[in-house]
């Protein structure tokens, strides 16, 4: 269906994200740790640069040993990061520029330091009595067997023994991160109105964490249960009922099928990451093929009207390859993760730059994919400067350093003269992507930069709502390098074609069936990222030539 452009409920449909971390992006107070105070100063950046909605990492209080989705309050900000204060003014201050914001709800498990752990724990504190149950216990820890454990490099089982309740507690994450007991109608009560309080300090949207993982069935693989699907709609209705307009996005790392559900008739989640298409962009370019591309969109089932993917190259975390088959996971580490340490979980902690070489044409490639497929496209912070990464750092925490604002000591993340120890990670020095080479400044100042680039292609994607909205037709060329693609959307047709190689390559292509579609247009294609028009595709055979990685957007709606 074609719905009116005006329509401001749907604004998800052509937005762009921008995932950031707060603790990274800017320090408002020099203690080294970025806060909301930094961000807020930095939105006029982020309007600049042309996206729509920040999503920002947990800012919650916690012992931060998931970077704060080890969640020790729901309803309150790290101290590190600010106070409800500092992000009602953020928000504010984002909605005067057009800018959203999307927030975490982390739903399915809490830190062990949470009070309601904490009194869970301990039969002698004086709240026992009541969340008791809030967590999910067992005398012995074979219950629900048939479940595999995500982080498999630093946990060897989904239970751990807690000394004093005497029993082992189910955790799906880290043995610090109990999960919540979602049978009891009490924890499912407390999210909904966690949920409101957010929307009532101005969230735009939320995300969600890790929802596959809420209810736990024996013989199950305790994903995707049905009682899960029946509480994000429970959520959904009254998300709708509350607030009407505000957006549900899931992180539902499963196969395209299974994710599928998540979205229910349009009355689950309204948007869903589509984490199989990532590695697959990634696969892609490696190959010089677009068959991985091809396969997962043959798997990749229609959505409700109002729904949307969300895709991405790059994110908070590594780059997972539990969507694949073990022979591609096994190419794609060998590819792209060639030295042991690069390696983390089943992914890769790198970031988009590294891992691509920081060949700027096959970046810029790898963007014009990521903008131009479907769904609504989310950037990582620091990626539309081409940063680099510091695997040697614990965990995830390479991909998350200091955002690198100009050449000054501390990469203007914080002010020149603090310590650099006192920097909550140290910000990248190395030769090729160290702050003094790679900077927000010296990038503005650079027309040929990335950061200019992104600008600019995210002002051309802006103007054609074809790119969040129109259905997706793959051309099947000969030529496997090419990946070749139809964007329509009421009265616009946008042919996208994209060298996956590092050489040189002609292409051939039958445009018989969209050249004329549009007649007031006339059979000719207007090249969106040069303004020049091109001859028309008259014949079913239009031969094309793409530099390496290069790429055309052509509009046959001038
Ligand atoms: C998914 C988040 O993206 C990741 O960073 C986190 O560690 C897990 N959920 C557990 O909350
Ligand atoms: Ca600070």
């Amino acid at each position: 269906m074609v719905y009116a452009l005006d329509r401001p409920d749907l604004w998800y449909k052509d937005a762009v994200f921008y995932e950031v971390s707060v603790r990274a992006f800017a320090d408002s107070n020099d203690d080294g740790i970025g806060d909301l105070a930094g961000l807020t100063s930095k939105l006029g950046y982020l309007a600049r640069l042309g996206i729509d909605a920040i999503w920002m990492l947990p800012i919650f209080p916690s012992p931060l040993r998931d970077d704060g989705y080890d969640v020790a309050d729901y309803r309150s900000i790290h101290p590190d990061y600010g106070t409800l204060d500092d992000f009602r003014r953020l928000v504010a201050e984002a909605h005067k520029r057009g800018l959203r914001v999307v927030v975490e709800l982390i739903p399915n498990h809490t830190s062990d330091q949470h009070p309601w752990f904490q009194a869970s724990r301990d039969p002698s504190h004086p709240e026992h009595e009541r969340y008791r149950d809030w967590y999910v216990w067992s005398d012995t820890d074979d219950a629900y067997s048939d479940t595999r454990i995500i982080f498999l490099d630093s946990e060897p089982s989904n239970w751990t023994f807690d000394e004093l309740r005497g029993q082992y507690f189910w955790h799906r994450f880290f043995h610090h991160q109990p999960d919540l007991n979602f049978d009891n109608p009490e924890v499912q009560q407390e999210m909904l109105r966690i949920v409101q309080f957010w929307i009532d300090e101005g969230a735009d949207a939320l995300r969600i964490d890790a929802p596959p993982y809420l209810f736990e069935r024996e013989g199950t693989n305790c994903e995707n249960l049905p009682e899960t699907h029946a509480y994000l709609k429970r959520l959904r209705a009254f998300v709708d009922a509350y607030a009407p307009g505000t957006m549900l996005l899931s992180e539902a790392n499963q196969w395209p099928e299974d994710v599928r559900d998540y979205f229910g008739d349009g009355d689950e989640m309204h948007m869903n990451f589509h984490f199989p298409l990532m590695p697959r962009i990634f696969m892609a370019l490696a190959k010089q093929s677009r068959a991985p591309i091809e396969e997962i969109m043959d798997r990749t089932p229609p959505l409700p009207d109002i729904c949307q993917w969300g895709t991405f190259l790059r994110c908070h975390d590594e780059l997972t390859l539990e969507m694949v088959t073990p022979e591609e996971r096994a190419f794609m580490w060998d590819f792209y993760a060639p030295e042991p340490r690069m390696r983390l979980n089943l992914g890769i902690r790198r970031r988009l730059a590294p891992l691509l070489e920081n060949d700027q044409a096959r970046i810029r490639c790898a963007n014009s994919i990521l903008l131009t497929f479907i769904g609504s496209p989310f950037l990582y912070y620091g990626d539309e400067t081409g940063m680099g990464d510091n695997i040697w750092l614990d965990d995830r925490n390479g991909v998350r350093t200091p955002m690198q604002w100009n050449a000054e000591p501390n990469a203007g993340f914080t002010g020149r003269d603090v310590p650099p120890e006192r920097l909550y990670e140290p910000v990248i020095e190395s030769e090729t992507f160290g702050y003094t080479k790679v900077n927000v400044e010296a990038q503005a100042a650079d027309p040929e930069s990335l950061l200019n680039w992104t600008r600019d292609i995210l002002a051309l994607r802006k103007q054609h709502p074809v790119f969040g909205r129109g259905d997706l037709t793959l051309l099947n060329p000969e030529n496997p390098a090419v990946l070749a693609y139809v964007r329509t959307y009421a009265d616009e047709t946008v042919l996208v074609v994209n060298n996956l190689a590092p050489t040189a390559q002609e292409v051939t292509l039958d445009l018989s069936a969209y050249a004329g579609r549009n007649r007031s247009a006339g059979r000719t294609l207007t090249d969106l990222l040069t303004g020049a028009t091109l001859e028309a595709p008259a014949s079913d055979a239009w031969t094309l030539s793409l530099e390496r990685y290069g790429f055309r957007w052509l509009s046959f709606s001038g």
